[in-house]
């Protein structure tokens, strides 16, 4: 999906679960009106981090090839990382009154990134997977960035940045195993 298209009433998988539950009473200075789309938002980028967290073990688990052990060792310290934006987009989403839809079941349903293909047999075709979908969360949380400035918290925008500055320097290690082959 291009970055200019995510917005909060994207429906992946043809879900709109992320803009649903609860809300809850708050006394934040942020009114109802910018609360849901931003709590829409970061249930979005929770749903993309917890799937690009787990696609980001199942690389580490099951690459295999002459670089194996350092790409096991890059695969984990990159979803080590994603891991801790999770927990910041799920707790914004509380403080902002709503609910965080953080479970498997409600991440694959409400992930716009693909599955992680399971037939891949050389260790640069995983980076090149994972590049791939580091590029795509890279652009959402451009957007989100984008969309939460707009709601005029700069503080939900605060923690995409910080997301999409590390999803940028996980995409620079990626490429960096890639140099001299074509882009997508
Ligand atoms: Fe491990």
């Amino acid at each position: 999906m291009a970055s200019n298209t995510f917005s909060t009433t994207r429906a992946p998988n043809g879900s709109k679960h992320a803009a649903s539950g609860r809300e809850f009473p708050t006394r934040i200075a942020l009114p109802l009106q910018a609360r849901k789309p931003l709590q829409a938002l970061l249930n979005a980028c929770l749903a993309d981090a917890l799937d690009l967290y787990s696609q980001t073990k199942q690389a580490h688990w099951n690459v295999k090839g002459p670089n194996f052990y350092q790409l096991h060792l890059l695969f984990d310290e990159l979803a080590e990382r994603v891991e801790g934006h999770v927990d910041l987009f799920a707790e914004r989403v509380r403080s902002l009154g709503g609910n965080a839809l953080g479970t498997v079941r409600m991440a694959a349903t409400g992930s716009s990134l693909p599955e992680f293909p399971g037939s891949l047999t050389t260790d640069l075709a995983f980076v090149e997977a994972l590049a791939e979908r580091y590029a795509t969360y890279g652009a959402h949380l451009r957007a989100a960035i984008a969309e939460s400035a707009g709601l005029e918290d700069q503080g939900t925008a605060d923690i995409f940045t910080e997301a999409s500055r590390a999803a940028d320097r996980g995409l620079y290690f990626l490429e960096a195993h890639l140099q001299g082959r074509p882009l997508p």
